[in-house]
């Protein structure tokens, strides 16, 4: 099938860790894990729910102990994210889960963004790099973080909010937002995956982001949708990831064909690939099959995700430009 050029936006770093790159890693920094080997581990990618997922994707985190595993992590899901279609890549890190079990902030910064420097000449890949808050810690520990990679100094695009989500409000989170705002920093925030449609409230009239992760819930609202639809509020849809934690009963109940029918500004992304069963073209074939999408669906889908990032206009005009010549053999 003819691949889209897209841009991915919603995508967890250390959810790109395949099951053989966890036992390699883990050989190399003699960490012991819990599994005999990679059978048993894709055994456990049956999850009930988000909190499920978390726990294993947060315990495989253990392996990652110096910058060269940060860069080396990227840079495999730089290659493979290329062989789907992505042109341009806005990814998450979540440092608090690294500071945590005593990684310092530089080795996780450090190797990402060596390998995200090199994606453009190496993979044809721009990026950007968003750092995710932990939204079970603290709000003083988010600010902490917030302020330790502005002294940093290495550029990042923005900040995200991420992890167990019901209990855990964007309101909670006003004044780092407001920090990272007057920071100059982009503005995104997981809402509306298992949460309800109130912390999409929240999250757009309290922590002012520009986009809005998952945000399925959105459909149980239709203020709200009314809302995002005027206001054309993007909303990074992960289909096979809502499938795998049971925020959807299977693809073909997915709410992704009746979300864009509503004029709804959505896009396709794979969140933690390694973990859901696909990158960003698994995910489109799914959603393609299992919704019966039509080329024109799936056009305007690459072109939001593009509208949607972050880019320079001249890339997004180049990654556009690439879609109008591949869609004509769709
Ligand atoms: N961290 C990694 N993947 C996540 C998801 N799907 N939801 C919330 N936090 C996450
Ligand atoms: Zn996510």
């Amino acid at each position: 099938m003819t691949i889209l050029p897209v841009a991915e936006l919603h995508l967890h770093l250390e959810g790109t860790l395949e099951p053989e790159t966890i036992f390699s890693l883990a050989e190399r920094n003699k960490i012991a894990l819990p599994y005999a080997d990679v059978d048993e581990l894709r055994a456990k990618f049956d999850f009930a729910d988000l909190q499920s997922f978390l726990d294993l994707y947060y315990a495989n985190m253990s392996t990652l102990q110096t910058a060269a595993d940060f860069a080396e992590m990227t840079d495999a899901y730089l290659a493979r994210a290329a062989r789907a279609g992505v042109r341009h890549a806005e990814v998450f890190v979540d440092p608090q889960a690294h500071l945590l079990r005593g990684i310092a902030l530089e080795e996780v910064m450090e190797g990402i963004t060596s390998a995200l420097d090199a994606s453009v000449a190496v993979h044809g890949v721009s990026t950007g790099l968003i750092v995710s808050m932990l939204r079970d810690q603290s709000a003083e520990s988010a600010m902490d973080v917030l302020d330790d990679v502005i002294a940093l100094g290495i550029p990042i695009l923005g900040i995200g909010l991420d992890s167990a989500e019901v209990g855990h409000p964007p309101s909670k989170f006003v004044d780092v937002y407001a920090k990272a705002r007057a920071e100059g920093l982009h503005l995104v925030a997981h809402a509306g995956e298992e949460g309800p449609p109130e912390y999409i409230w929240e999250a757009l009239d309290l922590l002012g982001v520009e986009r809005i992760d998952h945000g399925i819930r959105c459909l149980e609202d239709e203020r709200l949708v009314d809302r995002l639809v005027t206001e054309r509020v993007p909303l990074t849809v992960c289909p096979l990831s809502n499938v795998s934690l049971k925020a959807v009963y299977h693809l073909s109940n997915h709410p992704l064909a009746a979300m864009l029918h509503k004029g709804l500004n959505v896009s396709v992304n794979s969140d933690d690939p390694s973990y859901f069963g696909g990158y960003v073209d698994d995910n489109l074939t799914g959603v393609r099959d299992a919704l019966d999408l039509g080329a024109g669906d799936l056009v305007a889908l690459a072109r939001n995700s593009v509208t949607a990032s972050f880019a320079e206009d001249g890339r997004k005009t180049e990654i556009l430009a690439e879609i109008a010549v591949a869609a004509r053999s769709l």
